[in-house]
């Protein structure tokens, strides 16, 4: 397949595009390299003919019509804003990438005759779900977040273009990913390095909140099975089957790193804090054949020796080093 995937120096899409150089797809990088835009997570592929970069903002179209070849695979649409926390503190960003690019990425696609459009979404468009509530693909939609109002209105621009123009999109709602190279904004990336260099660990409220938690190479295997063989028009849901507090999670965390509890430090409350995601992932499971196959304990132990082995990443992204990368790498070309 040739495949234009936006946001791929992220956490997920970097994932995406190692997993779809290895199947022998090609691959057109479309990224802005904002913040949370790292380079480092490609350099296993950046070498390989079947991968180029180009650096743009999905919000101008100029740009990605021209990035984009006519007549291409797929677009794998991950680019946003994605911390719920930034867009507390400012919601314009978020408005603005999530939304108006996602409206551009779909007329570049129709303009360009791109053959399917998988969107990533997230289960915070769902909202808080009530204790024995599961969050389907028929559920109602009631973001709680800026950042979840903004993914909203992202999905609800894709169903329009399918039903205005015909357009062969697909959906996927993904709950909460960890694994290798994310960045050490979000709790676990957060929690794992404070754990290693003996820093307090923030923990929100109660910490009573529960999120269900996926590997990102399950979490990517199911994004290639959706792209392959998910039905036009519809929506999949992609969830570990993890649902835990915050605070067990961080209890077996601190366990397996070997580090006191005392680490853990009540911080004041996120704003408007969704208690609990319960996605279902019954559709996905039944009609494509996808379960996860990494166990929470083991993949966070594998996620803790990754960042073990990587501390000068993490460092790099404290730093902001890892923005030099693309300087050093890619000047002259
Ligand atoms: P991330 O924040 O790690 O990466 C986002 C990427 O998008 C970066 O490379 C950034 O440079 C790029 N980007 C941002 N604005 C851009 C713009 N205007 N033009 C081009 N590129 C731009 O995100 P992530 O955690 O990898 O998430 C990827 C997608 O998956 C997002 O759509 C997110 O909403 C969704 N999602 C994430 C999670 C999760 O747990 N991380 C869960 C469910 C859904
Ligand atoms: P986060 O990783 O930001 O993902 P999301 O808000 O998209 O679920 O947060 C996961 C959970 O952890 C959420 O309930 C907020 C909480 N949290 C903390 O308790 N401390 C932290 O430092 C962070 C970043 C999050």
């Amino acid at each position: 397949m040739r495949l234009f995937v936006t946001g791929g120096a992220g956490f997920i899409g970097s994932e995406f595009i190692r997993q779809s150089i290895a199947a022998g797809d090609s691959v057109i990088n479309f990224d802005k390299l904002t913040y949370a835009g790292n380079l480092e997570n490609l350099a296993s592929v950046q070498a390989d003919p079947g991968y180029s970069l180009v650096v743009g903002d999905i919000c101008n179209s100029a740009e990605v019509a021209e990035a984009m070849p006519e007549g291409i695979d797929a677009i794998v649409h991950f680019a946003a804003e994605s911390h719920v926390d930034r867009s507390i503190l400012s919601a314009e960003e978020f408005v603005r990438t999530n939304v108006l690019g996602t409206q551009v990425m779909l007329d570049v696609a129709r303009h360009r005759k791109a053959a399917k459009f998988l969107h990533i979404s997230t289960d915070e468009v769902g909202g808080d779900m009530e204790p024995e509530e599961w969050f389907t693909e028929e559920s109602p939609l009631e973001p709680s977040s800026p950042y979840a109002a903004s993914k909203t209105a992202a999905e609800h621009f894709v169903r329009a273009a399918t039903r205005t123009f015909g357009l062969d999109t697909t959906v996927t709602r993904t709950s909460n990913n960890y694994g290798p190279f994310q960045f050490p904004e979000k709790l676990l990336p957060l929690a794992i390095s404070n754990a290693l260099e003996d820093r307090p660990i923030p923990v929100y409220g109660d910490g009573q909140q529960i999120r269900d938690w996926v590997h990102v190479a399950d979490n990517c295997k199911a994004l290639r099975l959706v792209l392959a063989k998910g039905k036009s028009g519809e929506t999949y849901h992609i969830g570990g089957g993890n649902p835990m507090t915050n605070l067990d999670v961080l209890h077996m965390l601190l366990r397996i790193v070997g580090k006191p509890e005392s680490l853990l430090t009540t911080v004041k409350d996120r704003l408007g804090h969704d208690r609990r995601y319960a996605v279902h992932f019954g559709k996905i499971s039944r009609e494509l054949g996808w379960s996860p196959e990494t166990t929470f304990e083991a993949g966070l132990t594998a996620t803790i020796n990754w960042y073990r082995d990587n501390a000068e990443w993490v460092e790099r992204c404290k730093s902001g080093d890892y923005r030099k990368y693309y300087e050093t790498m890619y000047s002259g070309r």
